[in-house]
Protein backbone atom coordinates (compact mmCIF):
# COMPACT_ATOMS: atom_id res chain seq x y z
CA UNK A 1 0.00 0.00 0.00
CA UNK A 2 1.44 3.81 -0.59
CA UNK A 3 2.35 5.88 1.87
CA UNK A 4 -0.48 8.74 2.44
CA UNK A 5 0.68 12.27 0.95
CA UNK A 6 0.18 15.45 3.73
CA UNK A 7 0.47 18.17 2.26
CA UNK A 8 0.32 21.83 3.94
CA UNK A 9 -0.66 24.58 2.14
CA UNK A 10 0.65 27.78 3.72
CA UNK A 11 -1.18 29.87 1.26
CA UNK A 12 0.12 34.06 1.93
CA UNK A 13 1.23 33.18 5.09
CA UNK A 14 4.69 33.11 6.74
CA UNK A 15 7.86 35.18 7.12
CA UNK A 16 11.51 34.27 7.74
CA UNK A 17 11.18 33.70 11.55
CA UNK A 18 7.72 32.06 11.55
CA UNK A 19 8.84 29.51 8.84
CA UNK A 20 12.12 29.00 10.55
CA UNK A 21 10.41 28.08 13.99
CA UNK A 22 7.58 26.21 12.28
CA UNK A 23 9.67 23.76 10.21
CA UNK A 24 11.89 23.44 12.86
CA UNK A 25 8.91 22.08 15.03
CA UNK A 26 7.79 20.13 12.65
CA UNK A 27 11.53 18.30 11.89
CA UNK A 28 11.55 17.69 16.25
CA UNK A 29 8.28 16.30 16.04
CA UNK A 30 8.31 14.21 12.81
CA UNK A 31 11.60 12.60 14.73
CA UNK A 32 9.40 10.95 17.32
CA UNK A 33 6.80 9.71 14.46
CA UNK A 34 7.48 6.17 14.02
CA UNK A 35 6.95 5.68 10.47
CA UNK A 36 6.20 8.72 8.67
CA UNK A 37 4.14 9.49 5.97
CA UNK A 38 4.93 11.38 3.08
CA UNK A 39 4.88 15.16 4.29
CA UNK A 40 5.29 18.31 1.90
CA UNK A 41 4.94 21.55 2.26
CA UNK A 42 3.60 24.48 -0.48
CA UNK A 43 4.71 27.77 0.27
CA UNK A 44 4.41 31.36 -1.02
CA UNK A 45 7.60 31.76 -4.14
CA UNK A 46 9.68 33.82 -2.26
CA UNK A 47 10.46 31.37 0.55
CA UNK A 48 11.18 28.69 -2.01
CA UNK A 49 14.70 29.37 -1.12
CA UNK A 50 14.56 29.48 2.93
CA UNK A 51 12.52 26.54 3.12
CA UNK A 52 14.98 24.36 0.67
CA UNK A 53 17.29 24.61 2.82
CA UNK A 54 15.43 24.12 6.20
CA UNK A 55 14.03 21.18 4.67
CA UNK A 56 17.07 19.76 3.23
CA UNK A 57 17.64 15.88 4.65
CA UNK A 58 13.76 16.48 6.87
CA UNK A 59 11.86 13.75 4.60
CA UNK A 60 9.59 16.91 4.31
CA UNK A 61 9.38 17.89 0.90
CA UNK A 62 8.97 21.55 -0.84
CA UNK A 63 6.03 22.35 -2.86
CA UNK A 64 4.99 25.29 -4.73
CA UNK A 65 1.07 26.92 -4.52
CA UNK A 66 1.09 28.62 -8.13
CA UNK A 67 3.25 27.60 -11.53
CA UNK A 68 3.10 29.75 -14.43
CA UNK A 69 1.20 28.11 -17.80
CA UNK A 70 4.17 29.88 -20.05
CA UNK A 71 7.85 28.50 -20.13
CA UNK A 72 9.61 31.75 -19.77
CA UNK A 73 9.33 35.20 -21.06
CA UNK A 74 7.60 38.68 -20.63
CA UNK A 75 5.33 37.63 -17.99
CA UNK A 76 5.59 40.01 -15.17
CA UNK A 77 5.37 38.53 -11.64
CA UNK A 78 4.85 34.78 -13.38
CA UNK A 79 7.07 32.16 -11.87
CA UNK A 80 8.20 29.38 -14.17
CA UNK A 81 8.09 25.81 -13.94
CA UNK A 82 12.13 25.49 -14.18
CA UNK A 83 12.68 27.81 -11.51
CA UNK A 84 10.65 25.81 -9.34
CA UNK A 85 12.76 23.04 -10.40
CA UNK A 86 15.67 25.01 -9.71
CA UNK A 87 14.82 25.43 -5.87
CA UNK A 88 13.98 21.92 -5.46
CA UNK A 89 10.21 21.83 -5.90
CA UNK A 90 9.12 18.15 -5.81
CA UNK A 91 5.26 19.56 -5.87
CA UNK A 92 3.44 21.89 -7.36
CA UNK A 93 -0.46 22.73 -6.38
CA UNK A 94 -2.83 23.87 -9.99
CA UNK A 95 -5.91 25.14 -9.56
CA UNK A 96 -6.65 25.67 -6.29
CA UNK A 97 -9.88 27.31 -5.91
CA UNK A 98 -8.50 30.26 -4.63
CA UNK A 99 -6.40 30.58 -8.00
CA UNK A 100 -9.61 29.64 -10.01
CA UNK A 101 -12.31 31.64 -8.15
CA UNK A 102 -9.63 34.90 -7.83
CA UNK A 103 -7.47 34.70 -10.69
CA UNK A 104 -9.76 33.19 -13.44
CA UNK A 105 -7.93 30.37 -13.95
CA UNK A 106 -9.95 28.15 -16.22
CA UNK A 107 -9.83 24.53 -16.79
CA UNK A 108 -7.42 24.78 -19.25
CA UNK A 109 -5.33 27.44 -17.99
CA UNK A 110 -4.59 24.69 -15.14
CA UNK A 111 -4.49 22.03 -17.68
CA UNK A 112 -1.62 23.80 -19.07
CA UNK A 113 -0.26 24.44 -16.00
CA UNK A 114 0.08 20.83 -14.89
CA UNK A 115 1.71 19.98 -18.57
CA UNK A 116 4.74 22.52 -17.53
CA UNK A 117 5.16 21.28 -14.20
CA UNK A 118 5.07 17.62 -15.66
CA UNK A 119 7.52 18.51 -18.14
CA UNK A 120 10.33 19.44 -16.06
CA UNK A 121 9.31 16.57 -13.16
CA UNK A 122 7.70 18.26 -10.82
CA UNK A 123 4.60 17.01 -9.74
CA UNK A 124 1.27 19.18 -9.85
CA UNK A 125 -1.30 18.46 -7.06
CA UNK A 126 -3.87 19.16 -9.37
CA UNK A 127 -6.98 20.44 -7.21
CA UNK A 128 -10.39 20.23 -8.29
CA UNK A 129 -13.63 20.95 -6.01
CA UNK A 130 -17.29 21.90 -6.31
CA UNK A 131 -18.41 25.34 -4.82
CA UNK A 132 -21.78 25.23 -2.50
CA UNK A 133 -24.34 26.29 -5.02
CA UNK A 134 -22.97 23.66 -7.82
CA UNK A 135 -23.38 21.08 -4.63
CA UNK A 136 -26.95 22.32 -3.91
CA UNK A 137 -27.40 21.43 -7.79
CA UNK A 138 -26.28 17.98 -7.63
CA UNK A 139 -23.55 18.92 -9.76
CA UNK A 140 -20.55 17.60 -7.69
CA UNK A 141 -19.96 15.12 -9.65
CA UNK A 142 -20.22 16.65 -13.36
CA UNK A 143 -17.84 19.44 -11.77
CA UNK A 144 -15.08 17.57 -10.11
CA UNK A 145 -14.99 15.23 -13.56
CA UNK A 146 -15.10 18.26 -15.83
CA UNK A 147 -12.02 20.02 -14.00
CA UNK A 148 -9.84 16.73 -14.02
CA UNK A 149 -11.07 15.91 -17.60
CA UNK A 150 -9.13 18.63 -18.68
CA UNK A 151 -5.87 17.79 -17.29
CA UNK A 152 -6.26 13.92 -18.29
CA UNK A 153 -7.03 15.44 -21.71
CA UNK A 154 -3.75 17.27 -22.23
CA UNK A 155 -1.66 15.21 -20.47
CA UNK A 156 -3.17 11.56 -20.93
CA UNK A 157 0.27 9.97 -21.01
CA UNK A 158 1.62 10.85 -17.69
CA UNK A 159 -1.43 11.14 -15.80
CA UNK A 160 -0.37 8.19 -13.13
CA UNK A 161 2.81 11.08 -12.33
CA UNK A 162 0.10 13.58 -10.76
CA UNK A 163 -1.80 14.50 -7.47
CA UNK A 164 -5.20 14.98 -7.21
CA UNK A 165 -6.72 16.95 -4.53
CA UNK A 166 -10.24 16.92 -3.93
CA UNK A 167 -11.49 20.49 -2.18
CA UNK A 168 -14.88 21.59 -1.49
CA UNK A 169 -14.89 24.50 -2.15
CA UNK A 170 -17.57 25.31 0.65
CA UNK A 171 -15.22 23.27 3.11
CA UNK A 172 -12.11 25.32 2.86
CA UNK A 173 -11.39 27.80 5.61
CA UNK A 174 -14.74 27.35 6.73
CA UNK A 175 -13.99 24.79 9.30
CA UNK A 176 -16.96 22.89 7.57
CA UNK A 177 -15.52 19.77 6.28
CA UNK A 178 -16.77 17.35 4.38
CA UNK A 179 -18.49 14.12 5.72
CA UNK A 180 -15.61 11.01 5.65
CA UNK A 181 -18.29 9.49 3.05
CA UNK A 182 -19.09 12.76 0.92
CA UNK A 183 -15.14 12.88 0.78
CA UNK A 184 -15.31 9.01 -0.23
CA UNK A 185 -17.78 8.91 -2.67
CA UNK A 186 -16.18 11.81 -5.03
CA UNK A 187 -12.87 10.67 -4.77
CA UNK A 188 -14.05 7.10 -5.63
CA UNK A 189 -15.61 8.96 -8.64
CA UNK A 190 -12.01 10.57 -9.40
CA UNK A 191 -10.54 6.89 -9.09
CA UNK A 192 -13.30 5.56 -11.74
CA UNK A 193 -11.98 8.50 -13.82
CA UNK A 194 -8.78 7.75 -13.40
CA UNK A 195 -8.29 4.68 -14.03
CA UNK A 196 -10.34 4.76 -17.50
CA UNK A 197 -7.50 6.68 -19.03
CA UNK A 198 -4.40 4.57 -17.22
CA UNK A 199 -3.81 1.41 -15.95
CA UNK A 200 -2.05 2.84 -12.62
CA UNK A 201 -4.80 4.67 -10.91
CA UNK A 202 -4.02 3.17 -7.85
CA UNK A 203 -0.78 4.67 -7.66
CA UNK A 204 -2.09 8.25 -7.71
CA UNK A 205 -2.42 10.06 -4.41
CA UNK A 206 -6.12 11.36 -3.97
CA UNK A 207 -5.87 13.91 -1.21
CA UNK A 208 -8.79 15.08 0.58
CA UNK A 209 -8.57 19.33 1.66
CA UNK A 210 -11.12 21.43 3.08
CA UNK A 211 -10.58 22.29 6.83
CA UNK A 212 -8.96 19.14 7.67
CA UNK A 213 -7.65 19.46 11.32
CA UNK A 214 -6.09 17.03 14.33
CA UNK A 215 -9.65 16.13 15.21
CA UNK A 216 -11.33 14.49 11.72
CA UNK A 217 -8.10 13.63 10.20
CA UNK A 218 -8.26 10.28 10.93
CA UNK A 219 -11.56 9.30 9.90
CA UNK A 220 -11.38 10.79 6.61
CA UNK A 221 -7.97 9.34 6.09
CA UNK A 222 -9.63 6.18 7.05
CA UNK A 223 -11.73 6.12 3.78
CA UNK A 224 -10.15 3.54 1.03
CA UNK A 225 -9.77 6.78 -1.61
CA UNK A 226 -8.42 9.27 0.13
CA UNK A 227 -4.76 9.16 0.29
CA UNK A 228 -3.90 12.06 2.11
CA UNK A 229 -4.63 15.57 2.90
CA UNK A 230 -4.00 18.82 1.53
CA UNK A 231 -4.46 21.14 4.90
CA UNK A 232 -4.15 24.95 4.91
CA UNK A 233 -4.83 26.63 8.12
CA UNK A 234 -3.88 23.96 10.36
CA UNK A 235 -0.53 23.29 8.59
CA UNK A 236 0.87 26.97 9.90
CA UNK A 237 0.47 25.25 13.70
CA UNK A 238 3.19 22.26 13.90
CA UNK A 239 1.60 20.46 16.75
CA UNK A 240 -1.96 20.18 14.77
CA UNK A 241 -0.17 19.43 11.52
CA UNK A 242 2.47 16.98 13.09
CA UNK A 243 -1.13 15.34 14.57
CA UNK A 244 -2.94 15.09 11.45
CA UNK A 245 0.51 13.20 10.18
CA UNK A 246 0.14 10.95 13.11
CA UNK A 247 -3.34 9.93 11.73
CA UNK A 248 -2.13 9.39 8.61
O1 LIG B 1 -5.15 24.02 0.22
C1 LIG B 1 -5.76 23.84 1.27
C2 LIG B 1 -7.18 23.99 1.32
O2 LIG B 1 -7.61 25.14 0.66
C3 LIG B 1 -7.81 23.79 2.65
O3 LIG B 1 -7.67 24.90 3.48
O4 LIG B 1 -7.57 23.55 5.55
O5 LIG B 1 -7.73 26.04 5.65
O6 LIG B 1 -9.68 24.65 4.91
P1 LIG B 1 -8.19 24.78 4.99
Amino acid sequence: MKKKLIAGNWKMNGGLAANEALLKALRDGMAAIASPCDVAVAVPAPYLAQVQALVAGSGIALAAQDVSAHEQGAYTGEVSAAMLKEFGARYVLVGHSERRQYHGETDAVVAIKAQRALALGVTPIVCVGETLAERDAGETEAVVKRQLAAVIHLNGHCISEIVVAYEPVWAIGTGRTATPAQAQAVHAVLRAQLALASGHAERVHLLYGGSMNAANAAELLAQPDIDGGLVGGASLKAADFLQIMGAA
